[in-house]
């Protein structure tokens, strides 16, 4: 692999990965990082839609665009096209394992095992919240983007 890459998954690929992605990807270009940086979700229910409006609305809010995205289900062959895969929440990172295939190469980590001060914690499913949880999902991708960064640079 010429380039490091970096997949999120989380459950249905239209609130926390996407915009986990497209936190990353600003976060990158401000530093000058060139990173491959996908998304995918374990069910494969929403495969095809854009994100939910909610997630994209607070992407703008921090001026990045999440209108192009489409959703996608995770696959084996992720698990090598990627150096780094990181689960959103621990049923994620669960499902991941169990569908890892032998041949994997990828690292597989919980995402916010890379934010120092909250290892062991899960970036939240808002899909049942309200505004204010979809807020809180985008700093903690933010912030674990931030991290990413600093670690891959
Ligand atoms: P995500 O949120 O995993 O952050 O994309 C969800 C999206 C859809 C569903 C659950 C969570 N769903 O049950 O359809």
């Amino acid at each position: 692999m010429s380039q490091k890459s970096v997949l999120f998954v989380c459950l249905g690929n239209i609130c926390r990965s996407p915009m986990a992605e497209v936190a990353l990807r600003a976060a990158a270009v401000e530093a000058g990082l060139a990173l491959t940086i996908g998304s995918a979700g374990t069910g494969g229910w929403h495969a095809g839609d854009p994100a939910d409006s909610r997630a994209v609305a607070e992407a703008a809010r921090h001026g990045v665009d999440l209108t192009r995205h489409r959703a996608r289900q995770v696959g084996e062959e992720d698990f090598s096209r990627f150096g780094q895969i990181f689960a959103l929440d621990q049923q994620n990172l669960r499902d991941l394992k169990a569908l890892a295939p032998r041949r994997a190469t990828a690292r597989l980590d919980l995402l916010m095992d890379w934010v120092p001060e909250r290892v062991g914690t899960a970036v939240v499913d808002p899909y049942y919240g309200g505004p204010e949880d979809f807020a809180q999902a985008w700093d903690d991708v933010a912030r674990a983007a931030r991290c990413i960064v600093a670690r891959l640079t």
